[in-house]
């Protein structure tokens, strides 16, 4: 079958691989209908995730139709029309048990430096490199998908492809953001980052209530897309202070929970951009905590902090003051997808929620290394490249 791979930093291919096959008897093999990019994948590209091989096949946001089930397999059958989990649980650990699916301990049995760095490690997930279980990504024909009766969900009748494929990832990612991050009726809420993360973020915060919400990027068509979608207030941050606007829009309190919904690739118009990209370059730090600084820095007097952008490893000039005297609460996920998507599938369905208009540009999968480039570089506005490998 055809798939794009990884192939070097900022390198990749279509290459034939062979075929997926059932492993395990809880699998599925789900021929994948929609696959689209995600900005974990851009870390991937950057060289930024460790435990990457030549020819490993990327993508973790997809929909399909499941082609074959594996003899334990009992929730669900061939012909189903799936949105996958990005990342794999297995339903049945302790973690999976406590809704924390992205800390599954069977999913990634053998992460290696991950776990050395971190102390314990995250779930499995597809197609993001051995250190996060060695899966083979979803920008191909077919992918093998593990505990499919966990990881897959049946999309309902009238939901339509473009809608439920973002219920794999940046929905249940944004959801999670603002559910954990603790927004209450009433809060203001600003977000870091309009990519599909943050714009879910922000929409998910006005639908549990939040007062004000208030999305922050540089990029234009980004802001115009999330005033218009979202529904919700912007802040070009290449013109203006955002911690002094922030404060001027919140009464001079600051925001009450802050997203973070950049990563570790973050940008920024000032000396950090340099201080930062020098380290990073140098493996002196492994990330750029540039939004993460500034929403703790932004954040009211016993606000919250949630990390949605993914982090590697070590950073430098955490402002652990700040949190600490400011009695902030700092918390960060993969996503936990499973507790989400049924209940955002229901709220696609009734409109609630609008996903579709993320995917701004939809080609072949033969076309992936240039979605790659136009989603990396922001080209023509792309805000997700999906992929149809049998359109
Ligand atoms: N926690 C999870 O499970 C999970 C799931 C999906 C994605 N992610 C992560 O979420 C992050 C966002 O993903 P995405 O797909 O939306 O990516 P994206 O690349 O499409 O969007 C990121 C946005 O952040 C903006 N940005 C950069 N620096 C900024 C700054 N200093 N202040 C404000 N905005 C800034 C960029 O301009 C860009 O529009 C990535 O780090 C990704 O890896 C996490
Ligand atoms: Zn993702
Ligand atoms: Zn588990």
């Amino acid at each position: 079958m055809k798939a794009l791979c990884w192939q070097g930093v900022n390198d990749l291919s279509v290459e034939q691989v062979p075929d997926p096959a059932i492993l395990n008897a809880q699998d599925a093999i789900v021929k994948v209908t929609a696959s689209t990019t995600c900005g974990s994948d851009l870390h991937l590209l950057g060289g930024y995730i460790p435990a990457m091989r030549a020819g490993d096949v990327i993508g973790h946001e997809f929909i399909g139709e499941i082609v074959d089930v594996g003899p334990e397999v009992s929730r669900h059958r061939r012909g189903d029309r799936v949105v996958v989990c990005s990342i794999i649980g297995c339903g049945r650990c302790w973690a999976c048990r406590h809704d924390e699916w992205s800390l599954c301990e069977n999913s990634n049995p053998k992460p290696g430096v991950t776990d050395l760095m971190w102390g314990g490690t995250t779930a499995g997930i597809f197609g993001y490199s051995h250190a996060m279980g060695g899966f083979r990504g979803s920008h191909a024909e077919y992918i093998r998908v593990p505990f499919v009766d966990y990881n897959a969900f049946t999309i309902p009748e009238g939901v339509a492809d473009l809608d439920a494929l973002f219920a794999s990832d940046a929905a249940p990612t944004g959801w999670m953001g603002a559910e954990l991050g603790g927004v209450r009726p009433g809060d203001v809420v600003a977000v870091w980052g309009c990519g599909g993360v943050g714009q879910m973020a922000a929409r998910a915060a006005m639908l549990l209530g939040a007062e004000r919400v208030i999305a922050i990027d540089r990029y234009p068509e980004r802001l115009a897309m999330t005033a218009r979608h979202v529904g919700c207030e912007v802040i070009d941050y290449t013109s203006t202070d955002v911690t002094a606007e922030l404060r001027e829009r919140t009464g001079g309190r600051g925001p009450d929970v802050c997203v973070e919904a950049v990563g570790m690739e973050a940008d920024s118009t000032g000396i950090q951009r340099v201080y930062d990209g020098v380290k990073q370059q140098l493996r002196l730090e492994q990330d750029r905590p540039i939004a993460v600084r500034e929403a703790i820095h932004a954040c009211r007097k016993g606000g919250s902090v949630f990390v949605l952008g993914v982090f590697a490893g070590f950073v430098d000039k955490f402002p652990l003051g700040a949190l600490m005297n400011k009695g902030l609460t700092l918390r960060g996920a993969q996503q936990h997808g499973q507790r989400y998507i049924p209940k955002l599938l229901e709220r696609i369905a009734k409109g609630d929620l609008k996903t579709s208009y993320l995917a701004t540009h939809t080609m072949t999968l033969d076309e992936g290394p240039k979605g790659y480039d136009m989603f990396k570089h922001k080209k023509d506005g792309c805000v997700r490249a999906v992929f149809r490998p049998w359109a």
